[in-house]
């Protein structure tokens, strides 16, 4: 496949600094400030967006509320809505290569990579078009004297806030099912990543979104995501993002009583029994912590291992990921490219130090690349020691920490010792006992001998400090909608 498009991409992400979307209109930040983007695979500047603050929220919070009252959105039929939902999903199946250009310069994704999340785009918009004209109350056993019935209603204003990891794809798990229920958007993309999102702003001018129905605000967390999640204009607040600054948004969001759905960090557990089909388990389950240069929520950032297979399976393991290879993210065969940013790079070497000064044994990797860009090698560590920081914190890199177990009920207790809850993968031949363990893991997704598999028709979240509520298939729904009883008195 052609890794050019006439330069389109460069074009875009060299071009003028890009603007705010705001009530349909292209803007400079109010305060006449932008930022400069970096490419992370060689380090050097490559872009520049306007860095929106709490004035550029104000705004968009002003234009989308407008826009939610417009007859133009609240009066548009659940068809239309569909087709609105389709006609964007058309836009950036149209301009999918330019998008994952545009992803992969901006974060360092392998364009392989950034292609599918882009092609993942599309297909959340197809998805949440079907449940536009889907979305039903109910009617209720109610007395003979009384008619009852519910009316689910959209929310109202939506704040997104989203990471740089796939960022169209965590704005389009959120903006699609928001537009589904007829709710408006405004969409904070991180700093590290703001252009696939202004591009995409234009896509959805391009497709007929009525003004100020998606709002862009590209800028700071600390300024304009703040700005967001403090507003009392907006009604809700979907993130993904760090457990830290999870907390911060429901603390802000109290002032108002804003919904809120946090999708946050991860130390995903992978149970490897010794029955299981180990080349299988090793191959996923690098995967499991090299994706993305392992800068996923649901990175396999524990490896809990039977000890009468742990040697064994540490050399399994060890081999898949010296096989990855590791390049500029526009070469055909690079399945890993650089961390995100310096700031990634300086966490995830940091815990290389860590590991070792805690007397982690290093089984694989352990070092930065010799090269221009914040590229590291995929790390493999093993302790039976389960305090150690690198088996409690979120590293967010390509790296992972061998942990033996002896008995079933050992691999559960060091699996559920963990304040995350977002993932966990088990993997065994024995029927029963994969069973048995996917039900007693404290996980909101649980994999039997697989991995990162995700499907929009299942919901995604956390449990324990790795979130609050699920996004995806009808459980977005819920989270973008009011539920309203309505009684009538009928004698
Ligand atoms: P972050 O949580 O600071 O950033 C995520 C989004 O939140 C960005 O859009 C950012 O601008 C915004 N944000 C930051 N501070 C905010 C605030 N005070 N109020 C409102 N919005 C705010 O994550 P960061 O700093 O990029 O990465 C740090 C760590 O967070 C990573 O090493 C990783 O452990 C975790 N992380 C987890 C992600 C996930 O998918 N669950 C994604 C990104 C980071
Ligand atoms: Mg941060």
């Amino acid at each position: 496949m052609a890794t050019t498009l006439d330069g389109r991409a460069d074009a875009f992400i060299g071009g003028t600094p890009k603007r705010l979307l705001i009530g349909g209109e292209w803007r400079a930040a109010r305060s006449g400030e932008s930022f400069e983007t970096i490419d992370p695979a060689t380090g050097q500047v490559h872009g520049e967006a306007a860095a929106g603050d709490a004035a550029d929220v104000d705004a968009a919070v002003a234009a989308a509320r407008a826009a939610f009252e417009a007859p133009a959105w609240s009066g548009m039929s659940p068809h239309d809505r569909s087709r609105l939902l389709l006609r964007i999903a058309d836009a950036v199946e149209a301009n999918a290569e330019e998008l994952a250009q545009i992803e992969s310069r901006d974060n360092g994704a392998p364009l392989s990579i950034a292609r599918a999340l882009v092609a993942g785009v599309a297909e959340t918009f197809v998805y949440y078009a079907g449940w536009a004209t889907k979305i039903y109350g109910e009617t209720n056993p109610s007395a003979a004297g009384m008619l009852n019935y519910t009316l689910r209603e959209p929310i109202g204003v939506c704040g997104h806030i989203v990471p740089w990891n796939g960022p169209l794809g965590s704005a389009a798990w959120k903006i699609a099912p928001a537009l589904a229920c007829g709710n408006t958007v405004v969409l904070k993309p991180a700093e590290q990543t703001p252009l696939s999102s202004v591009r995409f702003g234009e896509l959805l001018m391009d497709a007929g979104v009525p003004a100020g129905v998606v709002n862009i605000v590209t800028g700071f967390g600390e300024t304009a995501g703040a700005a967001i999640a403090a507003h009392p204009g907006i009604d809700k607040v979907g993130f993904t993002g760090s457990t830290e600054v999870g907390k911060k948004i429901l603390i802000a969001s109290a002032g108002n009583l804003k919904r809120v759905t946090l999708e946050l960090g991860g130390k995903s557990p992978n149970i490897v029994f010794a029955d299981a089909d180990l080349d299988a388990a090793a191959a996923t389950t690098a995967q499991g912590f090299c994706f993305l240069s392992g800068q996923i929520c649901v990175a396999a950032s524990r490896v809990l291992v039977h000890r009468s297979i742990h040697d064994d399976f540490a050399a399994r393991l060890a081999a898949q990921v010296r096989a990855i290879p590791i390049g500029q993210p526009d070469a055909a065969a690079t399945m890993m490219g650089p961390l995100v940013s310096r700031e990634q790079f300086d966490r995830v070497t940091g815990y290389f130090d860590i590991g070792r000064a805690d007397g982690a044994t290093l089984v694989a990797g352990g070092h930065a690349l010799d090269r221009p860009g914040y590229f590291v090698e995929p790390t493999i560590f093993s302790t039976g020691d389960s305090g150690m920081r690198i088996v409690r914190e979120e590293v967010f890199g390509p790296v992972t920490i061998l942990i033996p177990f002896d008995d079933e009920g050992e691999a559960l207790r060091i699996a559920n010792d963990t304040e995350f809850g977002l993932a966990a993968a088990v993997w065994t031949r024995d029927l029963g006992r994969a069973h048995r363990v996917a039900r007693a893991l404290k996980a909101g997704t649980v994999w039997i001998n697989t991995y990162l598999h995700v499907d929009l028709i299942s919901p995604f979240g956390g449990y324990k400090q790795s979130g609050i509520g699920r996004e995806l298939g009808r459980h977005s729904i819920d989270a973008y909608t009011e539920l309203k009883s309505v009684y009538a008195k009928l004698d």
